[in-house]
């Protein structure tokens, strides 16, 4: 007997490439030290030093815990507290029409599984854009959902507005459902942010759903608090707050950036709903599914984040770190940019956030080839991708030359 699984139609690879390139970086920094290596793989954030940065107020925060805040059961949908203070950091001072529910969830990635389990049907196909985040196929793919892309950009390297009101009009011709995930702003793997031209455009196609199809439409803001000024990086909220009936926005909120909690494991998942019906469903569905999934989401990071939230001192701490940490990025990026426009390194349209993207035809090749020189990417399908988060300014100017040689 070789295998025992009931593997479903699933093509599930030897190894994850992100944590396999990820592995192969470790392993160079414990032979070479960290000088010598690159590894700019990680979706996380690291100081100039190389150390992850977790902020000094969360940190202190979780250090204080006591243990009945972190050991007793924390509800299914999450604590009260909990639910309205993460609100509070989604919409900052966004004030929606739409009726609105919090229901916590370990990860954003959680807040996506439910959308797709409760908002699409088995056999559906979920829409996305090609440059996306890899893990999305396999939580639509293990639920028995397809996937479907648009092209994110257009020749000119804009928005593809025409891609996605095709893409969107097919789907709907033959699904009763649609699930429409955007990620948005600082995408992951591009960097891209949608401008308001384009979330127009998007509402624009909305508009057009026949009032009798349900559309999901799923905003994984997970970068959002590391793309630019809080308020500004959330006025395309005015947009798709209070659309028609028969579309639902749904924000997958995450702490994992926002809070550095990565392996807190919590987030939100945030309706914009048209009235108060739809809402409470939202409330009872994702509850349901949650308890069948993971039960209930992790305590310890409800709390500290309830905290932040009830003192108005302690959020300005946390926010002046987030600031700063923004700040140490948004340089990296700029490094990463005018190095690149220097030795003619084309990236793909960058505006923010954890990650630059070089479009190439063989991205596994010009992986391998760089980490002969001890730097570490990922191969994504069409381009490599950089983790300017994880690497220092420095190591940020010294990346494109060296991925444009590899290129070459
Ligand atoms: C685009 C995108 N969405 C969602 C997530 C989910 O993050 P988490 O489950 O840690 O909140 C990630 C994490 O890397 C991501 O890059």
């Amino acid at each position: 007997m070789k295998s025992m699984v009931a593997y479903n139609g699933r093509e599930i690879p030897e190894e994850d490439k992100v944590f396999a390139a990820c592995k192969k970086a470790l392993d160079a920094v414990s032979e070479y030290g960290p000088d010598e290596v690159i590894n700019a793989t990680v979706g996380a954030l690291y100081d100039d030093e190389g150390q992850l940065l977790v902020f000094r107020s969360v940190d202190r925060l979780m250090k204080a815990l006591r243990p009945e805040d972190f050991a007793a059961y924390a509800p299914i949908a999450g604590t009260p507290g909990f639910r309205k203070a993460i609100l509070k950091a989604a919409l900052s001072g966004f004030e929606p029409k739409s009726y609105t529910c919090a229901i916590g969830t370990p990860g954003g990635t959680a807040a996506i599984r439910n959308a797709i389990a409760n908002y699409s049907c088995p056999g559906d196909r979920i829409l996305t854009h090609n440059w996306h985040w890899a893990p999305y196929k396999s939580i639509a793919g293990e639920m028995y959902r397809g996937i479907e892309y648009f092209e994110l950009f257009d020749e000119e390297g804009r928005f593809n507005t025409a891609d996605f009101d095709y893409k969107v009009k097919k789907l709907i011709r033959n699904q009763e459902h649609l699930v429409i995930i955007l990620n948005t702003p600082a995408n992951n793997p591009t960097g891209y942010t949608l401008t308001m031209d384009d979330w127009y455009a998007v509402k624009k196609t909305l508009d057009e759903i026949p009032l009798e199809k349900k559309t999901a439409l799923v905003l994984d803001v997970a970068y959002i608090d590391f793309a630019g000024e809080p308020d500004e990086v959330r006025r395309f909220y005015s947009v798709i707050d209070n659309l028609r009936s028969n579309i639902l926005p749904i924000i997958a909120y995450s702490a994992s950036k926002t809070f550095t909690l990565y392996g807190g494991r919590c987030a939100a998942m945030i309706c914009l709903a048209h009235s108060p019906d739809v809402a409470e469903e939202f409330e009872k569905v994702n509850s349901y599914s949650s308890r069948a999934t993971w039960s209930n989401p992790p305590r310890a990071p409800q709390e500290v984040i309830e905290r932040i939230y009830s003192d108005e001192t302690l959020l300005a701490e946390v926010e002046a770190e987030r600031a700063e940490a923004r700040d140490m990025l948004l340089s990296r990026g700029k490094a990463f940019e005018e190095e690149a426009e220097k030795c003619g390194l084309k990236t793909v349209p960058f505006s923010a956030g954890f990650f630059v993207t070089i479009p190439c035809d063989d991205p596994d090749g010009v992986c391998d080839r760089l980490s002969e020189k001890n730097v570490f990417l990922i191969p994504f399908e069409g381009g490599v991708r950089a983790s300017i988060a994880a690497s220092s300014e420095d190591k940020c100017r010294r990346l494109p030359a060296l991925i444009k040689a590899a290129m070459d």
